[in-house]
C-alpha cells in the first residue's frame, strides 16, 4: 500500500478562497447599489467641499447590503479625500456587539489610542478626550453605528444626541464629526424628543430588497473571487438567486452558494448542481431549527402555526391578530382553543426561546398591543416545518 501523508486525499476541487464569502469580506466593488453610494457621496462631499459635519441614516431589510456599503463607502471616501488633503478617519461600530454608550465609544476611542482603559471614564469624559484627539491630528471623523436600533433600546438616545451635537459649540472653525446610522428598522420611534428634532433633518437613504436579477449578479461575482473555475454553471447560480429573491436578501444568496459548494466538495464531486442548492436551502434558516420545534406540545405548535398564517408578507402583527390565527389553526386541527390567559402563556414562552419576537407597540396602536415578529425563519418555511410536525403528531 502506497503511504499518504495525513488530509492529503481531502481535497478542496470547487471553493478557492473561502475568505471572500465571509460576512465581513467587503468587495471592492458592489453590484447594483450605485444610486445608494452616490447619494451617500453626494452628503458626506460636504465634509470636504465646505468643512461640515453631516449625517445620514442607511435603513433596509436584511442582508440589503447596508453594513457592506458603509465598510466600502468609508475606504473609498477616505481615499477620494486623502487626494484633495482632507484626513479622515473612520470607526465602524456594531451596537449589537456594543450596546451601551462606553462601550461604544470605547471603540471609537481604540482608533486613535489602541490602550485606551476600558474603565475610569464616565462618557462625557471619553467624548472630550475624543474632541481632543480629532481636534490634535486635525482629522474628521465617520462614525458609523451598524444595528443603531439596538444601542437605541437597550440604553436610550443620549449617545446619539451627544454625538449629534459634537461640532455644536464650536464658533469658528472645522467641523470634526459626521454620523452613519444603520437600521433595520426606522429609528424615529424609539427616539427621544430632543434627538428626534435633530434626526428630522436626517438624510435617509433606503435600501430595497434585491431581485433575482440583482442577486444573480452579486453571486456572480462571488463565484469569480471563491470559486474554482468551472465549477459551478451559470444556471445553478441562477438558480440559487432565485430561492433568495424571495427574500432579497444577498446574505442568504451567498450562504447558499457557500453552503451547495460545500455540499458537493463532501460529495468529492468537482461541480456543484442544483441538488446541492437545495440541499444547502433545506440546511439553511436554522434559528428555528426541526429539533428546537419538535420540543414544542400541540397547542404552541399550533400558537406558531397561526402567526405564520397571519404574518405572511408583513413585518408584524398584533397579538390580536395572533389569537385569530390561532383560533382557524385549531378549529383545523380539530383542538379546543384554549383561553386568553393561557394563549399570553403560549407567546411568552414562545418568546422565551426564540421563536417569536414580541414588543410593544409604538405610537399609531392604542393602549399597550404588543406586535409580534419573526426571527429571520420565512413566514413559509416556519408553516411548512409546523405542519409537517402536526401532521405527524396526528398521525
Ligand atoms: N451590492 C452588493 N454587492 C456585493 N455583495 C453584497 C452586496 N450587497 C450585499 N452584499 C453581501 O451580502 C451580505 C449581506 O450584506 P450586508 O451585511 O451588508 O447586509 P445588511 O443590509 O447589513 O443586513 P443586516 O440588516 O442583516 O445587517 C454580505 O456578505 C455582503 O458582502
Ligand atoms: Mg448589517
Amino acid at each position: 500500500m502506497v503511504s499518504m501523508a495525513p488530509f492529503e486525499d481531502y481535497q478542496q476541487n470547487i471553493i478557492s478562497d473561502a475568505s471572500k464569502l465571509t460576512f465581513d469580506y467587503v468587495p471592492d466593488r458592489l453590484v447594483h447599489r450605485d444610486r445608494e453610494m452616490k447619494q451617500l457621496f453626494s452628503i458626506f462631499r460636504q465634509i470636504v467641499d465646505s468643512n461640515v459635519g453631516q449625517k445620514a441614516f442607511l435603513t433596509g431589510n436584511v442582508g440589503t447590503g447596508k453594513s457592506v456599503l458603509s465598510k466600502r463607502f468609508c475606504l473609498d471616501f477616505q481615499e477620494w479625500a486623502r487626494e484633495k488633503s482632507q484626513a479622515i478617519e473612520f470607526a465602524i461600530v456594531n451596537c449589537r456587539a456594543r450596546n451601551t454608550p462606553s462601550a461604544v465609544l470605547l471603540k471609537i476611542l481604540e482608533r486613535f489610542d489602541p490602550h485606551f482603559p476600558d474603565r475610569g471614564f464616565s462618557t462625557t469624559e471619553m467624548l472630550e478626550i475624543l474632541r481632543k484627539h480629532v481636534d490634535r491630528q486635525k482629522v474628521h471623523l465617520i462614525v458609523v453605528l451598524d444595528e443603531a436600533n439596538v444601542l437605541v433600546k437597550k440604553s436610550g438616545s443620549d449617545l446619539l444626541y451627544s454625538l449629534t451635537r459634537f461640532d455644536e459649540e464650536r464658533i469658528a472653525g472645522e467641523h470634526r464629526l459626521s454620523l452613519i446610522l444603520i437600521s433595520q428598522k426606522d429609528l424615529i420611534e424609539f427616539l427621544d424628543a430632543a434627538t428626534l428634532s435633530t434626526f428630522k433633518r436626517t438624510n435617509t437613504i433606503k435600501f430595497d430588497k434585491y431581485d433575482k436579477e440583482q442577486l444573480w449578479g452579486i453571486l456572480a461575482d462571488r463565484v469569480e473571487l471563491a470559486f474554482y473555475p468551472g465549477t459551478i454553471e451559470e444556471e445553478t447560480t441562477e438558480l440559487i438567486a432565485e430561492i433568495a429573491s424571495e427574500w432579497g436578501d444577498a446574505r442568504f444568496a451567498i450562504e447558499l452558494l457557500e453552503n451547495a459548494g460545500r455540499i458537493a466538495n463532501d460529495e468529492s464531486l468537482d461541480f456543484v448542481n442544483a441538488d446541492h442548492v437545495r440541499a444547502a436551502k433545506a440546511m439553511t434558516h436554522s434559528v428555528i431549527t426541526e429539533d428546537k420545534l419538535r420540543m414544542l406540545d400541540m397547542h404552541k405548535l399550533l400558537t406558531l402555526l397561526g402567526i405564520s398564517h397571519e404574518i405572511k408578507g408583513k413585518a408584524y402583527i398584533t397579538t390580536g391578530q395572533s389569537e385569530k390565527g390561532y383560533a382557524v389553526a385549531c378549529e383545523e386541527y380539530e383542538e379546543r382553543v384554549r383561553g386568553h390567559t393561557q394563549f399570553w402563556e403560549y407567546l411568552k414562552e414562545l418568546e422565551g426561546h426564540g421563536f417569536i419576537g414580541l414588543r410593544l407597540s409604538g405610537k399609531g396602536h392604542l393602549g399597550k398591543t404588543k406586535l409580534i415578529s419573526l426571527p429571520d425563519i420565512p413566514a413559509k418555511v416556519l408553516e411548512e416545518k409546523v405542519t409537517e410536525l402536526l401532521q405527524s403528531k396526528r398521525r
